[in-house]
């Protein structure tokens, strides 16, 4: 890339070609995206500015956020942020980057809280096991403000990052962010909860090496890999939870599909939980068990 007389158009077209040349995904929105985290502006603003002057330190700052994706850096990692249920979240690589399909856990909280608590005056208690960017927790908490909220991981960096995302979205005061290792940090707290929502690590250790590099090499392996068939977590948290519901209250977890079979059998082995069923998420595969407590 030369340094001098770039406009935006060009920049942009010159940068797309080349992240298409080198196999990046969605190479234009990349060229875009990365543009508009250097100038600080929005993608819609890069069009309306499309015969702009680019200065040279402005150039020089994008080349090193182009080279950051080239070496297979995911872009939410470069630019910070990441969207979801509409709500922008930091991230850094200390946390996973949430998943649309992990939105198919927020719904199906709301809708049992709406079953369950039709009186706005009852406040549901709420725990999110193993947070990461905090962004199941806080985008429940943006729809059911009577809600109060329990969160945990086992990685302090992670939940540093939690507490300022709910910060930002205005919840902090009504979620415990709580350090330690699954049920570790509730065991003393004397509560059940209705709802328990987790997105545990459930990669299996066997296909860790084969992910995608943006994945492999960048997000921590702590919220990914969940050992040898990657049902460690998912076994721990079906067995562990009826102790910490509600009579009545829903296990709601993320899986990959072919998990979410073994988890049903799991579930039904376990005398405690009753109703029982799995969802599919927005590419129609199996994502989402929900377990709910014998109300007794
Ligand atoms: C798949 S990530 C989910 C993060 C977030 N809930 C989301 O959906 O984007 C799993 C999280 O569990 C945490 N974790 C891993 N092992 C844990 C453990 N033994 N106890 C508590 N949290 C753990 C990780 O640090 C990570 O933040």
């Amino acid at each position: 890339m030369r340094h001098k007389s770039w406009i935006i158009k060009d920049l942009l077209k010159v940068t797309a070609d080349y992240l298409k040349e080198k196999e990046i995904n969605s190479p234009r929105l990349t060229a875009e995206v990365l543009l508009s985290h250097q100038l600080n502006t929005d993608r819609v603003n890069l069009y309306l500015n499309f015969d702009q002057p680019l200065t040279e330190k402005e150039i020089s700052g994008y080349r090193s956020l182009i080279k950051r994706r080239l070496r297979h850096e995911p872009i939410q990692y470069i630019t910070g942020s990441q969207e979801f249920w509409s709500l922008d979240f930091m991230v850094d690589p200390q946390v996973i980057i949430p998943r649309p399909e992990s939105e198919l856990l927020v719904e199906q909280a709301i809708n049992r809280v709406g079953a369950n608590f039709a009186p706005q005056n009852q406040s549901p208690k709420i725990l999110d096991l193993g947070t990461g960017s905090g962004a199941l927790a806080i985008s429940v908490a943006k729809e059911v403000p009577q809600a109060r909220f329990w969160a945990t991981d086992l990685s302090a960096a992670a939940l540093s990052l939690a507490r300022s995302n709910a910060e930002k979205h205005g919840v902090s005061e009504r979620i415990q962010f709580m350090r330690g290792d699954l049920w570790d940090p509730i065991i003393n707290l004397d509560i059940t909860f209705d709802i328990i929502i987790s997105n545990p690590p459930y990669i299996t250790s066997e296909e860790y090496n084969d992910l995608a590099p943006e994945v492999r090499d960048y997000e921590p392996r702590l919220a990914l890999d969940g050992h040898e068939g990657g049902m460690y977590f998912i076994e721990k948290i079906i067995q562990g939870g009826l102790d910490y519901l509600s009579p009545g209250g829903w296990l709601i977890m993320e899986m990959s599909p072919d998990q979410t079979e073994k988890a049903l059998v799991l579930v039904e082995q376990i005398k405690g939980y009753g109703e029982k069923t799995r969802i599919k998420d927005y590419s129609h595969i199996y994502r989402v068990v929900m377990a709910q407590k014998v109300d007794s």
